[in-house]
Order: structure tokens, then C-alpha cells, then sequence
């Protein structure tokens, strides 16, 4: 876990159109710091005139990554320098792809950027998307470096001149750069000071180093932990992830979204084994709960005052960097926070030109467009307006694994009303009690209802046992009904799929429906696959004394052998993906109530063992009355 010791940090990017200064401008920055000894430099030299090219700060750069580069796996090269009062970090980005791919994903999110630009060359194209991306993705230290000042003899009217244009090109789009400098990174001038050009009075661009604000860190929004993971510790479950806006204290109350459940915060651990009273901005930490709740990753941590937006559609401003076109037939991944969903584009809106932010209409979104769309997610997503609150506003989106695009989500008021409003109605909700009780209606249908959960692979003989079983106790006078997965998938369910987050969804309606129908009175047998021990425990949750789990089993070589649907041979080439036993894990019932072996037991064994089970369980005779 990475605490504390990166908040000191500053991150700083370098941005500019190739060829403009980029690696020359950090090699001298380097080593005007006092970061790169002299015999490094004149090692180099020599390597030059042995090569007979001409000495420049920028093989310092590359010389430097070498050393650096080992052992690194990311996009970036990150080289840590720092000046008389900070510490910083700069990103080296290959390339403008794998920066923004960086910042969206939130593996780099920049304090400041330095934007290059060549004075003889001017703001191009290229320059100008440099801009605009780093204003939507949130950096507002955006500092302009006019470099190669040497090449024009360090004429103020040339600097004055561009000056003028790129000011009028930012305020055209609304972006203020903090600072607009001339420099020099060929021979240092105005880099750690300035002798060339006396006529310059502002800072140099170690002055401005130190000078500038982060402003990145605000304890003021309110308090965002995305959940990375869940640990279990012996008796304690570690809810770990990172704060990304505000603050959190033992004994606070917060809210676990989408769920928008209230717990309290019985510890805060962080790393190595040190408990602390309080967290905030930045800090990767380990919570515990006073009260157990079920929590997953990308569940968002918050506060009631101020939920995050729960919602399945959304506008976003993105950015694509793929050649092919955003494809509105097809889903891509959404990743935002810690987590990735299953999206959809559904309306392109408007087309915003980076030049001049005019807007027009197209149907197409191509490489290097920035758009307004609408986005639809299979399944809810927790998310904020990027303006307000921007680590949870701002996603990427992948094909198959690659970068295509990113994005900040803009949240339209009605949502946020609709959201506020739901959340309000949920805290006047009460149940309302029916008169009629569970022994009327216990004495009226002959048993107690009763919830029987199937667990086990595709093709383990859950549907087909159900089936017996359902007959076989409606002729003893029983009331029982059936609810199997795939007719539920059909209607209620028919939009969900099979991803780790669906299946759990399934399983939830899937376990609300049961509780609803045993509270009618029911015998309720339930045949899902239902592969996550976790999703089980929580649909056991809802009505655990009338719970029961009974296990189907049988191997997956069996399953596979039946292949009854024919679904075995489709996943094992490719075709189904996700399927359970092939390619998506099944985790055994630890201690089910019951176990049937449908590769021991006949299909008239296998049922006569689960109704004898079912009879001794719930019928009217023997038992006391079960308290619900
Ligand atoms: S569960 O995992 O969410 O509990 P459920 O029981 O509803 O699954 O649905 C399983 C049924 O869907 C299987 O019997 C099979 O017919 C069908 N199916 C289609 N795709 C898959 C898949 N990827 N994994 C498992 N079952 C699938």
C-alpha cells in the first residue's frame, strides 16, 4: 500500500509536439538542479564527438531513462528530481495516447504540465489538443514554455508575439495558462536563471516550480473511497482502497454505495499494521465496519450528505484515440474507479471542434475527436460530475483490452434530483405488515414456506431435479414453485448477463423474489448456478432460518460430458464466454444443508432425497412453528 509518503510529491508532465524540446528542456532542467553529475555530461560529449553528432540535453534524457527504465512496467518513465524546496516527479509519457491513457485511468493524475512550444514554429494543431485535453482532464497548472529563445537571437518581440497569439487561442477556449515563459533549453537560459534576457523580468522555470500550487488535493469535496478490495483477516474484513477526496474518521457514519447502506467506521489500519484515527486525501488506507455489511470493489465509500450519482445513463465529454470508430452497435469496457462495466454508446450529441470550441452535428466520432455523447452501462455505475469531484468523474474505455478512448462524465441536474430525491424517499420507506400471519398462512397451505437454494455447475441436474421435486411435493399437498435462472433470464432478468457483477445481480432479484414468494407461503426452490459463494451467503441474508442450500453435484468432466445444451463445446471454442467451470470459476458450497450427487444418486434416489429433506424440514407435523 502506498501511503503517505507520495502526497509530497509533485507530478509534473511535459506536453508539446515532437521535435519542440520536450527531452532537451528536462535534460538541462536536470541538470541546472544539480540532479545529473558533470561527469555524466562530459561522458557523454565525448560519446558524441565519437559519433561525430552534436552534443544535446535531451541524450542526457535518454541516458537517464535507460538506467531508470529497468524494472519499470508501466506506460511511463517516472524520474524523481527535486528543486531547493520540493520534491517532484516528472511523467514521461511516450507519446499523447499513452499520457491521457495514464491520466484517465488515474496511474497519473498531474499536479502541473509544461506545454512546449518552439518559437519558431508557433502553436500548431497538435499544440492546441495538448491544451484542451489537459483542461478536460483537470489540470489546471498548465505553464507555457516558448523554447528555442538561442535560435532567435532572445528577441522579446518574438516572444511577445506568440505570447499574444497563444493567449488569444486560450481565451477563445477559456483556458488561462498560469505562466507563458521564454526559454531556452539549449543553452539553460531562463531555466534556473537568466542572463540572456534581461528584458524578461518573470520568473524562471525553477521559480515557477516552486512557486506553483498543486491544488490538487482539496479536503473540501466531500469524502470518495473507491473499494479496491476486501480482505479477510481471521474474523475481520478489511475494506481497502484509496481516499480520493475528503476525509474519514473512526466512528464516522458512511454510506456504501450503490447499496446505500449506512455503516460505521470501527478502525482505520494502514501499512505496516498501524491503526490511525483518521484519514484523508490521497492516503491509501484499510477501513473495518462496526457492523458486518457485504461490500465489494468499486463500491463507493461516502457520506449521506453528499452521495455520489447512481445511475445506469449518463453524458460524458470524451476523447478517442482508437483508428477505428466509436462503433455505436457494439459494448466496450468502462473503467471508473476500481472498477469495469459493461457500456454502450447510445447517442452521439455534438462534436466540439478543440480549435475554437464551435460544436456541430455529426453521426461519426473518428480517431482524435472529442465528442458529447450518452453512454448506457449494463449495470449501475457510482459516479460525480467531473467538475465536482473529479477521480470518480472521469473513466477510460477499452476494446479488448486497449485504450480507445476517455472521458469526463458531466451529470445533468435531473439526475442529481432524481438521485437525491430516491435517496431521500428511501429513508421515509417502512415496510407495511400485512394481517394476515405467517401461522395463518402456514395452517392454511399445510407447511411452513420454505426457501430451497440450488447451487451447482450447468449440467449438474439442478433444473431437472427441480422439476421432480416440485411435482413429487405438489402431490403430497405442498405448495411449491419453481424459479430456475434461465426462465428468469427470460423476463425479469433478461438484462443481465454473465459478468461477476451481473450474476450477483441475478442473484439478488433472484433471492427478493424467493423471500416475497415464501412470504405468501411458499416452498420456493431456486435453480441457479449461482457460482460466487459470496452472492449465496447474501441471498441467504434475506430470510436465513428458511434458508436452505443444497449443493447439486457433479464434476465438471461430467457436465461436460452431458453437455446437454451443448453449451460445454460452444465455451470451450470460444463462442460462450464467461461460462462457469471453462472460463468463469464455480466455488463449491463450504457447508451446505444438503448434498445431492447426481453421479451417485439416480434422478428417483436424487429426488426422493431432497423431498424427504424438504418434508422434514417444513412440513406441519413434527416441528414447532418457525419464527420468520
Ligand atoms: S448464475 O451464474 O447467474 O447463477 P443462471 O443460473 O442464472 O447463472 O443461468 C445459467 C444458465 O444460463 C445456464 O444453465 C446456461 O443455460 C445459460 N448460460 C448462458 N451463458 C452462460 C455462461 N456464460 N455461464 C453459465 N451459464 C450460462
Amino acid at each position: 500500500m502506498n501511503l503517505k509518503a507520495n502526497l509530497n510529491v509533485i507530478k509534473l508532465i511535459i506536453v508539446g509536439h515532437v521535435d519542440h524540446g520536450k527531452s532537451s528542456l528536462i535534460g538541462k532542467l536536470l541538470h541546472d538542479l544539480g540532479e545529473i553529475t558533470d561527469d555524466k555530461v562530459t561522458e557523454i560529449k565525448q560519446n558524441c564527438i565519437s559519433r561525430s553528432v552534436p552534443f544535446e540535453w535531451a541524450f542526457l534524457l535518454d541516458s537517464l531513462k535507460i538506467e531508470r527504465d529497468q524494472g519499470v512496467t508501466v506506460d511511463t518513465t517516472q524520474i524523481f528530481f527535486k528543486t531547493k524546496k520540493r520534491n517532484f516527479v516528472f511523467i514521461d509519457a511516450p507519446g499523447h495516447k499513452e499520457f491521457l491513457k495514464n491520466m484517465v485511468t488515474g496511474a497519473t493524475q498531474a499536479d502541473i504540465a509544461f506545454l512546449i512550444i518552439d518559437v519558431n514554429e508557433g502553436v500548431k494543431d497538435q499544440t492546441k489538443k495538448h491544451v484542451y485535453l489537459l483542461n478536460l482532464i483537470g489540470v489546471r497548472n498548465i505553464i507555457i514554455l516558448i523554447n528555442k529563445m538561442d535560435s532567435v537571437d532572445y528577441k522579446k518581440e518574438k516572444f511577445l508575439s506568440l505570447r499574444s497569439s497563444i493567449k488569444k487561442y486560450l481565451k477563445n477556449i477559456n483556458i488561462t495558462a498560469r505562466y507563458i515563459l521564454p526559454v531556452s533549453a539549449k543553452d539553460g537560459s531562463n531555466i534556473t536563471q537568466n542572463s540572456n534576457m534581461k528584458w524578461f523580468k518573470g520568473s524562471t522555470v525553477e521559480d515557477v516550480l516552486d512557486r506553483v500550487r498543486p491544488g490538487k488535493l482539496s479536503k473540501k469535496t466531500p469524502l470518495r473511497m473507491p473499494v479496491q478490495d476486501v480482505y479477510k483477516i481471521g474474523q475481520k474484513r478489511i475494506i481497502v482502497g484509496r481516499i480520493e477526496s475528503g476525509d474519514l474518521r473512526v466512528n464516522d457514519k458512511i454510506i456504501i454505495s450503490p447499496s446505500n447502506m449506512e455503516a460505521q467506521i470501527s478502525s482505520i489500519e494502514t501499512w505496516p499494521s498501524k491503526q490511525v484515527k483518521k484519514c484523508s486525501t490521497g492516503e491509501c488506507v484499510g477501513i473495518t465496519l462496526k457492523n458486518q455489511f457485504f461490500v465489494d470493489k468499486g463500491n463507493i465509500i461516502s457520506k449521506k450528505n453528499s452521495l455520489p450519482v447512481i445511475t445506469q445513463s449518463f453524458q460524458a465529454k470524451i476523447f478517442w484515440f482508437s483508428k477505428k470508430p466509436l462503433n455505436l452497435n457494439k459494448s466496450y469496457n468502462l473503467k471508473i474507479n476500481t472498477k469495469s462495466y459493461e457500456i454502450k454508446f447510445t447517442k452521439i450529441e455534438r462534436i466540439i471542434e478543440t480549435n475554437n470550441l464551435s460544436e456541430k452535428k455529426r453521426s461519426i466520432i473518428e480517431r482524435n475527436d472529442v465528442a458529447i455523447v450518452r453512454i448506457f452501462s449494463m449495470s449501475s455505475i457510482c459516479i460525480d460530475d467531473f467538475a465536482y469531484i473529479q477521480s470518480t468523474g472521469c473513466f477510460s474505455v477499452e476494446s479488448k483490452f486497449d485504450v480507445v478512448g476517455g472521458g469526463v462524465i458531466k451529470i445533468d441536474k435531473n439526475i442529481s434530483k432524481q438521485n437525491l430525491k430516491k435517496n431521500l424517499q428511501k429513508k421515509y420507506i417502512k415496510s407495511e405488515q400485512s394481517y394476515i400471519t405467517e401461522i395463518d398462512r402456514t395452517s392454511r397451505f399445510g407447511h411452513k414456506p420454505g426457501i430451497i437454494w440450488f447451487t451447482g455447475l450447468s449440467g449438474s441436474g439442478k433444473s431437472t431435479l427441480a422439476r421432480e421435486a416440485e411435482k413429487s411435493l405438489f402431490l403430497r399437498g405442498y405448495s411449491a414453485y419453481i424459479l430456475d435462472g434461465d426462465n428468469l433470464r427470460t423476463g425479469i432478468n433478461k438484462d443481465l448477463g454473465f459478468s461477476k457483477e451481473e450474476r450477483k445481480e441475478n442473484i439478488r432479484r433472484t433471492a427478493e423474489i424467493a423471500a416475497m414468494m415464501s412470504s405468501a407461503g411458499f416452498i420456493v426452490i431456486v435453480s441457479l448456478i449461482s457460482p460466487y459463494d459470496s452472492d449465496r451467503k447474501e441471498a441467504k441474508s434475506i430470510k436465513p432460518k428458511i434458508f436452505r442450500e443444497v449443493y447439486i453435484k457433479a464434476s465438471i468432466k461430467e457436465c461436460e460430458r452431458r453437455d446437454v445444451k451443448g453449451y460445454y463445446l460452444k465455451a470451450k471454442s470460444g463462442l460462450i464466454k464467461n461460462f462457469t467451470g471453462i472460463t468463469a470459476p464455480y466455488e463449491e458450497p463450504n457447508n451446505p444443508n444438503l448434498i445431492i450427487d447426481t453421479e451417485i444418486l439416480s434422478l428417483k434416489e436424487s429426488t426422493k432425497k431432497l423431498t424427504d429433506f424438504i418434508e422434514k424440514e417444513f412440513s406441519n407435523k413434527k416441528n414447532k412453528m418457525l419464527k420468520v
